[in-house]
């Protein structure tokens, strides 16, 4: 199969580990007689400074152009006044926009070797599989209006949270086809006890688990939802959840793994390219030694070989292979850090 993946390594770590995914994709390519292309384009801080905007029009062009987008990470203290008009962050949520990406997939497992490098108690994370959908394209994120402005005595800022029915019905359609595949079993997360936009997606989740007979619906406010990860986190299948709560309770949910440097992501559209990243941020205070967990990253090559590509084969060796290095005793710091020393 031939496919053109455009590379957006950004900012801290990200170049170096997508350095690794790359090397990934070349083996894969050879090993299974396949033909990635591969260009590289600016996202994020590097776009800053190069060409004043987070996403110049011709890195969407290039990725729109794509069967796949590999982000690395953007982001870094050099851009984070938080009074500056450009942001790297703009850069990540106008392509997850320009690309139509409303769903966020996230699975989170636990490596058997890996489980003394979580804080919580072994015994919890047996059987831990979990695929959190996050809805990726509204919410809190992209709500309006979003703005700041002097009033008498202070400074009033505004965010808003907003859902259509719409997008909350594909997201979580979404989620219940996914599950078929797996434990059918969607939790669906809310706030339904105090906002609006989550009474209205509680409403939808419920609707949209008619079409799907085979699989439970229940429905968690957030707040229990994250006490629930840490508790008792094999007692969730799927997860679907709002934009903002998804962010929150993934970045919890990675403790169950050893490190927020193992997981990975896809984000998926209405057929356009899929974008696939690593949840973990830019690590500016380690970007450059060579000591970054790249399997996060590497991860979500194999996302990209299964949903963009449709290389399930090629997807699982990828996979095998972590598993394999994790279970040989591959580590990186960040594998401790969760232990006191
Ligand atoms: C993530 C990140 C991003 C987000 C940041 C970098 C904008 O935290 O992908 O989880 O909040 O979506
Ligand atoms: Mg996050």
């Amino acid at each position: 199969m031939k496919a053109d993946v455009v590379l957006l390594p950004g900012d801290g770590i990200g170049p170096e580990i997508i350095a690794q995914a790359r090397r990934v994709m070349e083996a894969v390519a050879k090993r299974f007689g396949h033909e990635f292309g591969f260009s590289e384009h600016l996202l994020g801080g590097c776009a800053i400074d190069r060409t004043g905007v987070a996403m110049p029009d011709e890195t969407l062009q290039a990725c729109l152009a794509a069967d796949a987008v590999l982000l690395g990470a953007v982001g870094g203290p050099k851009w984070d006044d938080p009074t500056a008009a450009v942001r790297p962050e703009q850069g990540l949520l106008g392509l997850r926009k320009g690309l139509g990406l409303f769903a966020n997939l996230r699975p989170v497992s636990v490596h058997p070797s890996l489980k003394a490098a979580s804080p919580i108690k072994e015994d919890r994370l047996e059987g831990v599989d979990i695929l959190v959908v996050r809805e990726l394209t509204g919410g809190l994120y992209f709500g309006r209006p979003q703005m700041r402005e002097e009033i008498a005595g202070g400074v009033r800022a505004v965010d808003t949270l907003e859902y259509t029915d719409a997008e909350i019905r594909r997201v979580v359609r979404l989620a219940f086809e996914l599950a078929t595949g797996r434990r059918r079993h969607v939790t669906s997360v809310d706030k339904a006890n105090v906002l609006e936009s989550s009474r209205l997606w509680r409403q939808v989740a419920q609707e949209v688990s008619l079409d799907f007979p085979d699989v439970t619906i229940e429905h968690q406010l957030v707040d229990a939802a994250a006490m629930r990860l840490v508790t008792n986190p094999s007692a969730f299948d799927v997860m679907v959840t709002e934009n903002l709560f998804g962010d929150i309770l993934t970045d919890e949910a990675s403790v169950l793994s050893g490190s927020l440097g193992m997981l990975p992501s896809a984000s998926l559209g209405a057929g356009g390219p899929g974008l696939y990243e690593p949840i973990h941020g830019s690590a500016p205070d380690i970007a450059g030694k060579g000591i970054a967990n790249p399997l996060g990253m590497i991860a979500s090559t194999a996302l990209l070989l299964r949903y963009s590509l449709g290389l399930r084969t090629e997807a699982e060796a990828i996979e095998s292979a972590v598993h394999a290095a994790v279970a040989d005793g591959a580590r990186t710091a960040d594998l401790g850090i969760f232990r006191p020393t």
